[in-house]
């Protein structure tokens, strides 16, 4: 009997296991069904429950999840996936692509299940290695789909496998198309982001030039473009020394602070602050020249802009970072602690954060009404305390915040012993509080 509608399975004649702990797979191949011609795809649906299709028993999918028992088939167009962590098969309506693993709803994924682009990868290559298995079985069975839409579909999966490298070639040169529109742009950004993660990945971005395109994509008119440059660029840069040094050479400094000092809405702003602080982590020439050109400037008109204090708590988290790195170099006597004395030696930072009015501003970060916040405000202030402690002591307002909040701090210890509770963390804030305050008699 022939089928009148479209069946494409991946299903397994065995169930396909990925069982972590004791590495074993079992065989896997997949099944597929033969595409009658001349027959209307409007019948598709029609009477898909009446179809004899031996021992293959049709699922119809549904918006939500479902997972396939062995045996068990879809209709063509069923979005299909596998759920790593329990190794079944799961279906569901839609068009999307099976590509839909890798990118699309990652995020959701991945608060799920994490799972690293390896797992990823290998679990892509287990399926092509099913495929090729069911090619071979379709050889001797009755049952196929024309061999043209089995590649079609071998093609989609071989797309699933390129490496990452070739990924990032396809997606830079997308980027550098006059052709690909904003929306194009932006979920190639999106992409590259999650792959510059990776260290090798992000370094061979630079290699193949892509960190000029970012960089453009920096000086884009269009905001969401402007966004997403800064995070694929703060997300290269992120521990990743290699880019540092490459992303200076680019001339990354001058458009970060451009970019910082002018673009719009503030949220692209704080994009870009991410990638500044990406920038010049443990980077001291980066930072030299960050403060020569006027960069604190920059960040105190963005402190005083921000009201709802994220992007504040971030400014200040990073002059804190820079401090205490420069503080902290006695911490590492290895070869280089010569030449990364000389470097911070060069970096006057907190000469530069007197003279711009830093030692008034942290303060306002105190008003905050977040934890959090406050707790990084009490840090900075006592890493600025050396250079800043004439113009605490003349603040007109310091003290009594530090009072205030002092006491607030210790009602919530002493309502938290009550309860039966114990956080440190607040114990830790007023022993913040208290080190600022000796500091200031
Ligand atoms: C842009 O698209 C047109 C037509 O689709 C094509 O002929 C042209 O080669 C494309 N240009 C680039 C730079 O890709
Ligand atoms: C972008 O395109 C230009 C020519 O159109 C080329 O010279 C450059 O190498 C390309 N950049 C990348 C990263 O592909
Ligand atoms: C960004 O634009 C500025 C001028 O508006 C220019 O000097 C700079 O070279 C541009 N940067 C990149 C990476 O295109």
């Amino acid at each position: 009997m022939r089928p009148n509608f479209t069946l494409f399975t991946l299903l397994l004649l065995h169930c396909w296991h990925i069982d972590r702990i004791h590495g074993q797979k079992s065989e896997g191949a997949l099944t597929v069904v033969e595409k009658s011609k001349g027959e209307g795809a409007d019948e598709e649906e029609a009477t898909v429950g009446d179809e004899d299709e031996g021992d293959l028993e049709v699922v119809q999918p549904t918006e939500l999840w479902q997972t396939l028992k062995p045996g068990q088939a879809v209709p063509a167009g069923s979005h299909v996936r596998l759920n790593l962590q329990t190794g079944e098969r799961e279906v569901r309506l839609g068009e999307e692509q099976l590509k839909y693993w890798r990118q699309e709803h990652r995020e959701e994924e991945e608060t799920l299940s994490s799972f690293s682009p390896e797992e990823l990868k290998r679990a892509m290559k287990k399926i092509k290695e099913d495929s090729n298995a069911a090619h071979n079985q379709a050889s001797v069975e009755s049952r196929f789909r024309p061999l043209e839409e089995l590649k079609e579909d071998m093609a989609q999966l071989h797309l699933l496998v390129e490496t990452d490298f070739q990924i990032m070639k396809r997606l830079l040169e997308q980027l550098n198309s006059s052709n690909t529109t904003t929306e194009q742009r932006v979920s190639v950004l999106q992409e590259l982001e999650y792959l510059v993660h990776q260290v090798d990945n992000a370094q061979t971005l630079c290699s193949m030039g892509g960190l000029q395109l970012i960089l453009g994509g920096l000086n884009s008119s269009d905001f969401r473009v402007q966004e997403n440059s800064a995070f694929v660029l703060g997300s290269a840069l992120s521990s990743n020394p290699v880019v540092q040094v490459k992303a200076v050479e680019d001339g990354a400094l001058q458009t970060l602070l451009t970019a910082l000092a002018t673009a719009q809405p503030l949220h692209v702003r704080k994009k870009v602050l991410f990638a500044m602080a990406s920038l010049l982590r443990h980077f001291p020439f980066a930072q030299h020249h960050f403060l020569s050109r006027g960069g604190l400037q920059v960040l105190s008109e963005l402190f005083r802009e921000d009201g709802g204090g994220i992007v504040r708590t971030r400014i200040v988290t990073m002059l804190y970072d820079m401090i205490s790195e420069k503080k902290g170099l006695e911490a590492f006597m290895d070869s280089a602690h010569e030449e990364r004395v000389r470097q911070y030696s060069k970096v006057s930072l907190q000469g530069a954060l007197l003279d711009e009015g830093w030692c008034l501003l942290v303060p306002q970060l105190l008003d905050s009404t977040e934890h959090d916040y406050r707790e990084k405000a009490l840090r900075a202030l006592l890493a600025m305390a050396p250079v800043c402690l004439q113009e605490y002591r003349s603040h007109s307002s310091l003290l009594g915040s530090l009072l205030s909040l002092q006491d607030q701090y210790q009602d919530l210890i002493q309502s938290e012993m009550i309860l039966g509770e114990e956080n440190s963390y607040f114990l830790e804030i007023v022993e913040l509080i208290e080190a600022l305050h000796v500091k200031m008699k």
